[in-house]
């Protein structure tokens, strides 16, 4: 096991009716409060008056329509409303694109600069304002880790940022509010944790522990993806998923692995940059082929890793390693098409012309060369081309 430091701040409150709890959240932070959103999905589902409703003592201001693959304007809107009003703590209430965006204006509120100066130039960030979330979409693990990523459409830009003091103060994590998210959105969320956690699992080396607990929450959205999409209020279902979005990337799980650049993510990001496109639906589209791929480029590192997926997760046994492997990359594939998930870029409208350009800046930006198998920006271009 690797040496670690582990610190998950955050203050969970999971299960129904926890927003009860929300004022004395955000009690010991001031009055004056950010109420973060996105498009109105929660207006419609109540949430909205909700928590209107137990902030009735707070000063709310709001900011309302950040977008998916939240943009960097939203973020500048935000500190200039945090600066204007004195505003004391965020509450982004919405999805990963929500949270990201609370996360990064929390951080910007005290830089002295353009907040894409500040993401781009990965300026150190040592204050923020307090974050406390309510989610209402189980993907990113965004509601527990200290990660954001938001996105600049002038410069077809998609970057990261991170900061100890991003960890969310507390997240209410209650189901029921993810009975109304869309199926198509419920397959991408489980996409993006299935990702998540197989990039925690394809690394130099991994703990005997680690391993287990990776493939435990794989087995959970692999059993609980497919009841969610059919049955959007199935609670058992919505909950362990949640629950499994929110340990699957905040290394809880992989502690004592040895871990590589999220390789798939870092693609990834280059899709939803130039083409917008659902974070969750491009990395199911990437993830099989960069299987292949790697499969032919690194043969003895990935071949017996893959078998043990296959055994592990996929319950197959019996075979040689090189057929289990092949057979684990069918299996995967096949549990993102049982969601429904378009499974080519040609069927999310992207075409082959941005592949060179994409693949450098993935190169760059992602630093591929440090993932488990490295990759060059040729090896991108042909990972990308076995999407298309
Ligand atoms: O905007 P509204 O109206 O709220 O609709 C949203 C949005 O259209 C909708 N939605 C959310 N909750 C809903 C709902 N619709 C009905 N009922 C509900 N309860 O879902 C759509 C997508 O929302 P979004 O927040 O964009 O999705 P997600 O949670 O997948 O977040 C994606 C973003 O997070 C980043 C991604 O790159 C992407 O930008 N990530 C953040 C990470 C992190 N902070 O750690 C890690 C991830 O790997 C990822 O990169
Ligand atoms: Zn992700």
């Amino acid at each position: 096991m690797e040496n670690f430091n582990f610190g998950v701040g955050v203050n969970v409150l999971f299960g129904k009716d926890q927003v009860e709890n929300l004022p004395s959240l955000l009690a010991p932070y001031g009055k004056k409060v950010l109420f973060c959103y996105g498009g109105g999905s929660v207006k419609k589902m109540g949430l909205y008056d909700k928590v209107k409703g137990l902030l009735s003592d707070y000063e709310v201001y709001e900011l309302s329509g950040i977008a998916p693959n939240p943009k960097i304007d939203s973020v500048r809107e935000g500190v200039r409303l945090c600066r204007e009003h004195g505003i004391e703590s965020i509450l982004p209430v919405g999805g990963g694109s929500v949270i990201d965006c609370a996360k990064a204006i929390a951080a910007a509120v005290y830089y002295d600069g353009d907040p894409w100066e500040m993401i781009s130039l990965q300026k150190p960030i040592e204050k923020a304002l307090p974050i406390v979330t309510i989610l209402t979409l189980a993907a990113t693990g965004s509601e527990a880790d200290n990660g954001a990523v938001i996105s600049n459409p002038e410069t077809n830009e998609k970057l990261g940022l991170g900061a100890l003091v991003l960890m969310p103060k507390a997240s209410i994590m209650d189901p029921t509010y993810t009975f109304t998210v869309p199926a198509q959105q419920t397959a991408a969320g489980c996409a993006d944790i299935m990702s998540h956690l197989m990039e925690q699992y394809f690394v130099p080396s991994s703990s005997y522990m680690g391993d287990l607990l990776v493939e435990a929450v794989m087995k959970t959205i692999i059993k609980y993806a497919p009841v969610a999409v059919k049955e959007p209020d199935n609670y058992e279902a919505r909950a362990q998923i949640m629950w499994g979005s929110s340990i699957g990337d905040n290394a809880t799980l992989c502690n004592g692995n040895m871990l590589a650049v999220f390789g798939v993510h870092g693609m990834e990001h280059e899709l939803s940059a130039y083409y917008d496109l659902t974070h969750g639906v491009g990395l199911a589209i990437l993830t099989s082929a960069w299987m292949k791929y790697v499969l032919q480029k690194a043969p003895q590192t990935v071949v017996p890793r893959f078998a043990h997926f296959a055994k592990a997760v996929w319950g197959l046994e019996g075979e040689r390693d090189l057929v289990l492997a092949k057979k684990a990359i069918e299996e995967t594939e096949s549990f993102f098409k049982g969601l429904n998930i378009p499974m080519t870029l040609t069927e999310v409208g992207i075409d082959d012309s941005k592949f060179t350009e994409m693949a450098e800046h993935a190169g760059r930006t992602g630093m591929l060369e440090y993932a488990w198998i490295p990759l060059n920006a040729e090896d991108i271009v042909s990972i990308f081309k076995l999407c298309i």
